[in-house]
């Protein structure tokens, strides 16, 4: 059975509404922490110009391809086994790469591990965006943001809504500057980052 995510539904209208723009003239997006594969599915149907790279740790493939496999779409590639915090990632280079919902959950040297591993697959004009909810200067922007933090580490201390500023600083040693900082519903944000040739 296909799994299903409650939140994907809410939420893939309004990050589409930023990647029509931020992947207008993209052609290769690699997806990090695929989960359900209901983004992938939603994207690449709406985004037929650019092909879709799902990917995510191996438990989440079964599910994500049950929604590959009804969804048939020609630009929506199988899951890559790619674990943020393991440097072996099995893919040519990409001019972007999104994750959504994934940084909270990884810890900081998978974090860490992840920005890294971007910074050798993506092209020297790529483009980097994360969604979801982030702390600016060490503060939370809602309530419930501090609230969902506290029942992120409840289940894994090593969770944890992330400081924009040390994602910027890890963002930065990979050469990507950052160009956009969206307002999105639910007190969450869409980061944008672009990597400028020198
Ligand atoms: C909260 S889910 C978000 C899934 C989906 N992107 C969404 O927005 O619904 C977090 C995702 O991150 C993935 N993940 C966790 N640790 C990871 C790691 N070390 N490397 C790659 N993906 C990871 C999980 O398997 C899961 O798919």
């Amino acid at each position: 059975m296909k799994p299903y995510s409650e939140s994907c539904e809410q939420n893939q209208e309004p990050i589409l509404n930023v990647l029509v723009g931020v992947l207008a003239d993209r052609k290769r997006v690699l997806e990090i922490g695929s989960g359900t594969g209901q983004h992938a599915v939603y994207m690449a149907s709406h985004l037929p110009h650019l092909t879709w790279q799902t990917s995510d740790l191996a438990h989440n493939h079964a599910g994500i391809l049950a929604w590959l496999d009804e969804a048939k779409l020609p630009n929506l590639l199988p899951p890559l086994l790619i674990d943020a915090g393991n440097p072996n990632w099995p893919l040519e280079k990409v001019d972007a790469v999104f994750s959504a919902n994934a940084v909270h959950i990884m810890s900081w040297e998978e974090v860490t591990g992840m920005f890294e591993g971007i910074g050798r697959v993506l092209t020297d004009d790529g483009v980097l965006c994360l969604y979801g909810p982030f702390n600016f200067k060490g503060k939370f922007t809602s309530e419930s943001n501090a609230r969902f933090d506290q029942w992120l580490k409840s289940n894994n201390p090593e969770s944890g809504v992330r400081d924009f500023e040390a994602l910027d600083k890890l963002a930065e040693r990979e050469g990507l500057r950052l160009e956009k900082d969206i307002a999105m519903p639910a007190n969450n944000r869409s980061l944008v980052w672009r990597r400028k040739k020198t």
